[in-house]
């Protein structure tokens, strides 16, 4: 399935003719409508020089939390570890933001610009531990490739 998405993602990023955050806006939504458990995706990026994530393009429910401090909720650590955060299991997490009742499951995955954590991508799930280290790596070619056009 991730093979078969990555050039659909360089086509979208690669429309030089729209603006970012509409090629954005379109990669979140092929992301959602084409990985089944895809619930809501969507990019958050830190915002100036304050340390806290606003949220960007989304796909999905609209959510309150669209300013997250930097070490709040499984967003905020990623912020701060500069690490992929897998959740299988949100109700497991104490520092932990919730969306929806819905989610069961979380994968947020830093983007890097220059070696410098500049946002990141998050995905909810409604399935419980749905996410492999496959999902890692098309998510960090993801990212890889939207840091090319920031
Ligand atoms: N669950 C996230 C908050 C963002 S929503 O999932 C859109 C978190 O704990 O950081």
């Amino acid at each position: 399935m991730f093979e078969l998405l990555k050039p659909k993602v360089l086509d979208i990023l690669g429309a030089s003719d729209k603006s970012v955050a509409e090629r954005l806006q379109e990669l979140c939504d092929l992301l959602k409508s084409e990985v089944p458990y895809y619930n809501w995706v969507g990019f958050y990026f830190r915002n100036g020089s304050k340390e806290e994530l606003k949220l960007g393009p989304y796909a999905g429910a609209p959510t309150d939390h669209t300013l997250i401090p930097f070490g709040k909720g499984i967003c905020g650590q990623v912020a701060l570890s500069n690490r992929n955060f897998v959740v299988p299991d949100v109700s497991a997490q104490d520092n932990y933001i919730a969306c929806s009742i819905n989610v069961k499951s979380e994968i947020v995955v830093p983007l890097f610009v220059n070696g410098e954590n500049i946002g990141q991508i998050d995905i909810d799930s409604e399935t419980p531990d749905p996410f492999s280290p496959a999902d890692e790596r098309f998510l960090e070619f993801v990212n890889g490739e939207v840091a090319k056009i920031l």
